[in-house]
């Protein structure tokens, strides 16, 4: 049985995934708006990426005998000037995401919780990841500048990115 705090600690970060997916679909939807379909998809998949991390939480907390309850999600930030300044913000979530994950790994150790703790290793180097990812991003779009052709080349390899596995349902 998973104990009071740790259940608490992971329905907030279920939120937080949740507020994730959202923040991303509000940049997919900007990015549509702009015509950077490449970027768009990139975005959304990446907001679906996010709600199976909630879910991921969601059945780990199930698995536990624990309860789940699903806080208010907070609503996103819709408009971005440009491309740079979205992938920079992604960037700064990214990084307050591994702070959180961060929190609820000491919180696991604190309470000497090993099966959180392991299920938790899963969400740190998925963190590793995504800040590299959405870095790399924000790195490349520095480099191109005010390029058009710059930027467009990026949008079609950004097109390339393919739909994240959809977790089996419990
Ligand atoms: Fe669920 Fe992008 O961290």
């Amino acid at each position: 049985m998973i104990k009071q705090s740790m259940q608490d600690a992971i329905n907030q970060q279920i939120v937080r995934e949740m507020y994730s997916s959202n923040l991303y679909l509000a940049m997919s939807a900007y990015f549509a708006k702009i015509n950077l379909n490449g970027f768009a998809n990139w975005m959304r998949i990446q907001a679906e990426e996010e709600m199976l991390h909630a879910l991921k939480f969601f059945d780990y907390v199930i698995d536990r005998g624990g309860e789940v309850n699903i806080g208010q999600i907070a609503s996103p930030k819709h408009d971005w000037n440009g491309p740079l300044e979205a992938f920079e913000d992604a960037l700064k979530h990214e990084q307050l995401v591994t702070e959180w994950i961060n929190g609820l790994a000491e919180l696991a150790v604190q309470e000497k919780d090993f099966a959180s703790s392991s299920m938790l290793n899963w969400f740190i180097d998925e963190q590793v990841e995504e800040e590299a990812t959405t870095g790399e991003i924000v790195d490349r779009l520095k480099l191109v500048g005010d390029s058009k052709s710059g930027l467009f080349m990026i949008d079609s390899e950004l097109k390339q990115r393919k739909k994240a596995p959809v977790a089996p349902a419990k």
